[in-house]
């Protein structure tokens, strides 16, 4: 197939295998948690202390997960692809893709082992709990620490850099996500009226905008990303 251009969109499903939960599936995080608690402006300031303890758990979490087939698959095809042709756009704010090799990725909902100064904006790695208490290394400020995660009602981090990858594509890939959050979810839409893409989903189960796709495939993530990077591979992307 040739493809010169390729944008990649990853959801929770590519770290489902790994341990970690997805946000809408059966016992997902989002039928535990009510999302205006852990995942809004509103709910931070209402109660920073429930949400710091909700980062916390999910960022110890984090230590426990190892990237799988998938993720490697991924790094795998940067890796033999001509530098730059492949963009990896993630919704998920787990470091599993960097940790399996991928170099070229955004994060757009942000990243679970940042935190953020409210009060100087200094976004710094913290692997660590976080508390009410923390103090910013860069202003010495106290209180004013948050996780570096957008939450609902915020903007998505470096869209101009997505838009402009999806406007540039000849191959757009959607893995593991349910196509239920914008902007992410249009992204297909987008890429599909200038006509000069190809589109796959892969996925464990049809998502919101599956029929959006030229080439669908379902199952586990471990098993059918392998298989879609080594035929690429084999077609010479
Ligand atoms: N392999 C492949 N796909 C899988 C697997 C798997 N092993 N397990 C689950 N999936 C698929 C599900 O079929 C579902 O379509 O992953 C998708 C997970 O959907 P969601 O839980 O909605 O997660 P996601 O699409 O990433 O959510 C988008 O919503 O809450 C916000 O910020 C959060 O980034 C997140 C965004």
């Amino acid at each position: 197939m040739g493809f010169r251009r390729l944008v990649i969109l990853t959801g929770a499903g590519i770290s489902a295998e790994s341990g970690l939960g997805t946000f809408r599936d059966k016992d997902g995080l989002w039928t535990r948690y009510n999302l205006e608690d852990v995942a809004t402006p509103q709910g931070f300031a209402r109660d920073p202390a429930f949400v710091h303890e909700f980062y916390n758990a999910r960022r110890r979490g984090l230590r426990e997960a190892q990237p799988h087939a998938a993720h490697q698959a991924l790094a795998r095809l940067e890796a033999a692809a001509p530098t730059g042709s492949v963009l990896l756009v993630t919704q998920n704010v787990d470091d599993l893709h960097e940790r399996a090799g991928s170099r070229n990725l955004i994060h757009m909902h942000g990243e679970l082992t940042k935190v953020r100064c409210d009060a100087c904006e200094t976004v710094a790695e913290h692997r660590d709990d976080l508390s009410t208490g923390s103090v910013c290394g860069h202003c010495g400020g106290a209180g004013f620490m948050r996780p570096h995660i957008v939450w609902f009602g915020e903007m998505p981090m470096m869209m101009d850099e997505i838009y402009a990858a999806l406007d540039a594509c000849d191959l757009f890939v959607s893995i593991g996500t349910s196509g239920t959050v914008y902007p992410a979810a249009g992204f297909v839409e987008h890429v599909r009226r200038r006509r000069r893409a190809h589109t796959v989903e892969l996925n464990l189960d049809p998502s919101e905008g599956h029929s959006l796709f030229a080439e669908r495939r379902y199952g586990a993530a471990s098993a059918i990303v392998p298989e879609f990077v080594d035929r690429l591979l084999a077609e010479g992307i």
